[in-house]
């Protein structure tokens, strides 16, 4: 059994266990917990009631709960950590984890961090010091998004011809999700630019509109949608023989196939075949299982520090042409 601990006992640490409407494994709490051969062992969260709620729901012992992160990792022998605290947090809390003597594994949720610095510097720490480093891009482990990477390398849609989409809440926080999931189902970003949007920020960090190229040289548009009017994350990918959507952050996909139009002879359309709702449940407890393994066999997680790093890169980028008004290239 290894040790995991918690840090960041709020809504994806713990308390959308407690949302009716979710059914699966939705927190960092419940991953662990029903992971096998690791064991959820100790939590931090410097709210009081946060972390009395998650040791209550996980009968965490009293002395193995902790306000102070620091305080844990330096005394519960931890081999994994979560790290589920806000955004502006990340880079530090990853940092402490990374040097504690018998850490093997980290799960930080997204993003990596706030700047590229910051972020790359956690990524060479975890690299020297030999341990996995994980990022929590959760559509990285849904199987109904991992069918449409497969269609898509195999060609069998023919040319990409344009990928278009929503998102909103900030290009860093909501938006570098749509950033890795571009690049993971088309490979890497070669340039973007951004341009301003009426899309509301998130906490400072803005919501541009955004055209991108790959380094394929697909074309992709991202739009920025008010997240203070309701959640919008969507991408339609408009390929040669087919075209698939993916609707509702992920929960549903539809599969289109090239046919002869029903209205007008002579004309080809996409027509829907299939609509795929097999959905984002459970991902946090691939991901967790995920890490264990990759711990186990030294390979690299499935959404690794780099990949953080690469949707960090393009999330910042985009915040630069937005201010310089210039495309910029990535790396
Ligand atoms: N991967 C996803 O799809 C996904 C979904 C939701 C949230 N998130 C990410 O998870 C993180 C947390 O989001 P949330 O919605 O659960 O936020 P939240 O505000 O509900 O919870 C954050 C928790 O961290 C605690 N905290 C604050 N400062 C801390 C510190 N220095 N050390 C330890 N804990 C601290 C807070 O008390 C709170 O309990 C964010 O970075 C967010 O981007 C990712």
């Amino acid at each position: 059994m290894m040790r995991a601990g918690l840090i960041g006992c709020g809504r994806i640490g713990c308390e959308f266990d407690s949302d009716a409407e979710r059914i699966g494994i939705y927190t960092h709490a419940a991953a662990w917990r029903a992971a096998e051969g690791v064991e959820l062992y100790a939590i931090a969260d410097p709210d009081p009631a946060k972390l009395a709620n998650c040791g209550e729901r996980y009968a965490i012992p009293l002395e193995r709960r902790y306000t102070d992160p620091a305080a844990m990792l330096a005394t519960e022998m931890l081999q994994l950590v979560s790290i589920a605290a806000p955004d502006r947090f990340h880079a530090g809390l990853a940092e402490q984890a990374l040097s504690t003597p018998g850490m093997r594994g980290v799960l930080l949720e997204k993003p990596l961090a706030l700047s590229v610095e910051e972020g790359a510097r956690l990524v060479e720490q975890a690299a020297a010091r030999r341990i996995a480093l994980a990022v929590n891009y959760s559509r990285r482990y849904c199987p109904a998004h991992e069918r449409v990477r497969a269609a898509l390398s195999s060609g069998s849609l023919g040319r990409i011809q344009q990928v278009g989409g929503f998102y909103g809440k900030g290009i860093r926080h909501n938006g570098s999700h749509w950033l890795d999931l571009l690049r993971h189902l088309l490979g890497p970003l070669a340039a973007l630019q951004a341009w301003s949007g009426a899309a509301a920020d998130f906490e400072g960090d803005p919501s541009p509109d955004l055209r991108i190229r790959t380094a394929q040289g697909v074309q992709a548009s991202l739009l920025a949608c008010d997240h203070q009017a309701f959640s919008l994350f969507e991408m339609d990918i408009v390929a040669e023989r087919g075209r698939i959507r993916i609707l509702e952050s992920g929960h549903r996909i539809e599969w289109y196939e090239v046919a002869d139009s029903p209205y007008y002879s002579g004309y080809r359309l996409p027509v829907l075949r299939e609509q795929d709702g097999s959905g984002m449940r459970d991902l946090l407890l691939a991901a967790v299982a995920d890490l264990r393994d990759a711990v186990h066999t030294g390979r690299q997680p499935r959404c690794n520090g780099q990949d953080g790093l690469a949707a960090l890169q393009a999330a910042e980028a985009a915040v630069r042409s937005l201010a310089s008004g210039r495309q910029e290239p990535l790396p």
